[in-house]
This record gives structure tokens, C-alpha cells and sequence, in this order.
């Protein structure tokens, strides 16, 4: 049994990763059995979601979109907020009810929520009939965990404090046919104090450029036409290997492989260069949507989160974004109610919403995360008041939202189609400023990239008409 640590978590050192690639000799233990993952969070969990699916088809599982008729159930658990822990645990007092009525359902837990001491003891605690753990460091361990479960029949926990090595060549079982997540560094080492990623996911540690652009070019070969480049600070990447080539020449020879779009999240404003914002306008594959999380308009806040900028200092990127990346839309995160947070301070944060303006904007409510440095402030404001400040927040933003898509209407945008949306049985895509987009026309252009005419817009999406395929 291996059982996270949060002060070996909280370590950097500075040794070198070396990268070790994927072998797996255990074969068809899964052979007519079925199998369901639920993935909570980030787009990082929604990548390590991919290659789970395509290691337990490896051992022969089947997938099932039901949960309730699975033979195995896996939890890919987030730790981002206090919401994102219930409804895991939620879904784990739903599924000792089924354990209850089929024994042999096995049931795991991984993600995020693995890496937590806390989590880890009351799932040995009060959950001791979940069948095997395993962290975000080793999930390429999982046909042997589940080997060890199914022949052994052992309660299997397997989570490592500290990051290994670079594992390459695991394989994946992508969600779509058109757009690709590729991992380009994982983990971070800014350590904000209300996050906890920095121990869940531990230190920063960048793959290779040479095995980044070879993934990119099999996905061109294979006929993707976009490709997100994965990471908790993108911005950071290069800089643990000392190889002399940081995020700006990673996206140059990410361009040259010629897929025909290329994004990347998430990017902290402290490593932005100018040198990223001029070969986003050099290269057309590059597209001009760029995620930069603000957190707060309040100096006095940025310091106590640790965010090492200055709001005057945020302002001048983001209006260097806009001046010089044509029809370029930024969207931001943005976190009330932080411990001592005041109506001033929140006042700051409204300000800059007016003038930044945001293409859109995920906000959240401050949420305490185990053994984080901001526990230790002090927070006397309530939450009835942090609720009051986000709906606040939050009109403002819409009313940006809205504002900034009536902009569009008129306009030809291009947009990668990427379905038939439920509700309207029209086409959507996306814009290359990531905008949802709905319009009709044959499903023959699904995965093809068009030009549509903008018609309307609403605060979440537009609507428009095919002009040119
Ligand atoms: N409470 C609330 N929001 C948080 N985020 C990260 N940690 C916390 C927390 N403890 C938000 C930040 C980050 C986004 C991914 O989640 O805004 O950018
Ligand atoms: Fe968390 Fe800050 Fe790292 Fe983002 S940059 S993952 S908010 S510690």
C-alpha cells in the first residue's frame, strides 16, 4: 500500500525526469467484461480519461455507458473546489448501493481526489469496499492494479507523493475524431495559495519537444484538424529541461506540422512573452483565443494569492494581446470572496471586468483546499456575501459575453464543425475565437472547417448560415 504524503508532495527538487515508455504484458483479464469511467474536472482529467479507456480495452474490457450495468466503475476525481469532492463522494455512496446488490462490481477511484491524505484515509476509513486507488503519477499502472484486484482479489492503493518519471506512449483512446488534447507539461510549481494542484499533480515536468511534434504529426496523418496543447501553465514549458527552448519555439514547431488549428490552456500572465504573442500572429494555425486567468482586480488579493502580478501589470498584457493578435478573444478565471477580500477589493475586480471585458469567464467561489497556505488566513466574510458578489460578478461578465458576440453578427467566421447538436438538430463547431456556433447544413462537413455568415448571437453561442464550405 502506498498513501499520499502532502509534505513529500510539497517538494521540488531538481533532478531531471527521464522518460520511460509504456509496456504492458497483461493481457485479456477484461475479456467479457464491461466497464465506465466518470470523469470529473479539468480537461487534463478529461486526457487521462482517454488513455484509461484505452488501457482497459487493451486488457480486453468493453465500454458501457451505463454505469449501473458495468462490471467495473472508475471515479476520475477532481480537487479543484469542495463541490468537485461531493459529488465524487456522492457518486461513491451510489455505488456501494449496487456493490451491495452485485459484489462482484468492482469499483476505483483515481484523479486528483487520490492524491489527498484526507480522501485517501476515509476512503480506508468508511470506504473500504472500493476495490483499488491509484494517483495521478502512476496511471499507467493500471492493468497491474487491476490485475493484482482480479486474481488476487487484494484491496489495491497505489498512490506515489512524488511525480516519476515521463511516461510515453500510453495508449489513447481519443473522444473525438477531429480535436486532439496533447499533454506538453505536467504538473506546476507556482504553488497560488488557494490551489491545490501543485500537490496533486506535482512538480512541473515537460515532455520533450521532438515526442510532442511526433504526436502531432500522427494526428495530422490521421486526419485531426486541431489540437490542444495540455497544461496547468503551458507558459512553463521548457523551462525544467534546460534544453534552451521554451513554450514560443514549442509553438513554432507545433505549427509546422500544419495542423490546421492549434490551442493551448492554460496560460499564467507572469510567464507570457512577447515572443508568444508575436508567433500567435505569425502563425495562422495558431488561433486567437487565449485563456488568462486573472483570479482578482485587487493588488492587495493577487499578493495574498501568490499570483506574483500586479492588476496594472495583468492590464498591459492583456491590451498587448489585443493590439497586436488580430480579432483575438481572452477569457479568464476569476475567484470571489478569497479570504479578506473586501467590497473594495471586490470593486477592483469589477473593474477590471469593465475594462477587459472578457469573451467569457469561468468564476468561482473561493473553496478552502486541504493544506494550502490560504487556510491559514483568516475569512470572516460570509458566504451568503460571497454568493452576492458572484451573481454580481457574474451579470457583469454575461453582459460582456453578449456584448462582445453582437460584435459578430454580420461577420464571416471560421468554424470547425463538429457535430449535430442535440437540441436543434442543426450543426455546431466552434470559431477559431472558440466560440460556440450553430447553423444548418449537411453533416457532410462535419470535420471539415467552413466559412458561416454570423446572424445572431446570445450570451453563449451565435447562430449563423453556412457561406462557403
Ligand atoms: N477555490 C476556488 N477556485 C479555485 N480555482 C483553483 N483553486 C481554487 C479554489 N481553492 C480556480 C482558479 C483556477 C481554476 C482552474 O479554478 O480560478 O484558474
Ligand atoms: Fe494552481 Fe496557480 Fe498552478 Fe494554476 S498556476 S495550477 S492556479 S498553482
Amino acid at each position: 500500500m502506498n498513501l499520499p504524503d502532502y509534505i513529500e508532495a510539497s517538494r521540488r527538487t531538481k533532478l531531471k525526469k527521464d522518460i520511460e515508455y509504456y509496456n504492458n504484458d497483461i493481457k485479456n483479464i477484461g475479456l467479457g467484461k464491461t466497464y465506465h469511467i466518470k470523469t470529473y474536472g479539468c480537461q487534463m482529467n478529461e486526457h487521462d480519461t482517454e488513455n484509461l479507456k484505452a488501457m482497459l480495452e487493451e486488457l480486453g474490457f468493453t465500454y458501457n455507458d451505463n454505469y449501473l450495468t458495468s462490471d467495473l466503475v472508475l471515479l476520475n476525481t477532481c480537487s479543484i473546489r469542495e463541490n468537485a469532492h461531493n459529488k465524487a463522494f456522492g457518486m461513491l455512496g451510489r455505488l456501494k448501493h449496487l456493490k451491495e446488490e452485485n459484489p462482484n462490481l468492482i469499483v476505483g477511484l483515481c484523479g486528483c481526489m487520490a492524491q489527498e491524505e484526507g480522501v485517501v484515509s476515509e476512503i480506508l476509513n468508511k470506504y473500504k469496499w472500493v476495490n483499488f486507488v491509484f494517483g495521478t503519477h502512476n496511471i499507467h499502472r493500471l492493468p497491474y492494479i487491476i490485475n493484482e484486484v482480479l486474481n488476487n482479489n487484494t484491496n489495491e492503493i497505489e498512490v506515489f507523493s512524488k511525480e516519476g518519471n515521463i511516461i510515453e506512449g500510453i495508449p489513447v483512446k481519443r473522444d473525438s475524431k477531429y480535436k486532439a488534447y496533447v499533454n506538453i507539461i505536467y504538473g506546476c510549481d507556482k504553488f497560488c495559495t488557494y490551489c491545490i494542484v501543485p500537490f496533486t499533480r506535482g512538480g512541473q515536468r515537460s515532455r520533450l519537444k521532438e515526442d510532442i511534434v511526433k504526436e502531432v504529426e500522427q494526428l495530422v496523418k490521421d486526419g485531426y484538424m486541431e489540437v490542444t496543447l495540455l497544461g496547468q501553465n503551458v507558459n512553463a514549458y521548457g523551462k525544467d529541461l534546460n534544453l534552451g527552448y521554451g513554450m514560443e519555439k514549442l509553438l513554432e514547431e507545433v505549427s509546422k506540422t500544419n495542423i490546421p488549428r492549434i490551442r493551448f490552456v492554460t496560460s499564467h500572465p507572469w510567464d507570457f512573452t512577447d515572443g508568444m504573442i508575436d508567433c500567435i500572429t505569425r502563425h495562422e494555425n495558431i488561433m486567437p483565443a487565449i485563456h488568462l486567468p486573472v483570479q482578482s482586480g485587487s493588488n492587495k488579493i493577487l499578493k495574498m494569492m501568490g499570483r506574483k502580478y500586479t492588476k496594472e501589470e495583468y492590464l498591459t498584457l492583456f491590451n498587448k494581446m489585443k493590439e497586436r493578435i488580430p480579432r483575438v478573444s481572452i477569457s479568464t478565471d476569476i475567484i470571489v470572496g478569497f479570504p479578506g477580500e473586501d467590497r473594495e477589493d471586490f470593486n477592483e475586480t469589477i473593474d477590471l471586468v469593465n475594462k477587459c471585458k472578457f469573451d467569457n469567464a469561468f468564476t468561482f467561489i473561493y473553496s478552502k483546499r486541504e493544506h494550502t497556505p490560504a487556510t491559514k488566513l483568516k475569512d470572516n466574510t460570509p458566504l451568503e456575501e460571497k454568493e452576492r458578489r458572484l451573481n454580481q460578478l457574474n451579470e457583469i461578465v454575461n453582459k460582456y459575453f453578449l456584448e462582445n458576440n453582437k460584435k459578430l453578427v454580420g461577420t464571416l467566421v471560421p468554424v470547425l464543425v463538429e457535430g449535430i447538436s442535440d437540441k436543434k438538430n442543426e450543426l455546431y463547431g466552434y470559431t477559431d475565437t472558440n466560440k460556440l456556433i450553430n447553423f444548418k447544413g449537411n453533416d457532410d462537413i462535419i470535420g471539415k472547417i467552413v466559412t458561416v455568415k454570423v446572424t445572431s448571437a446570445k450570451t453563449w453561442s451565435l447562430d449563423g448560415e453556412l457561406y462557403d464550405k
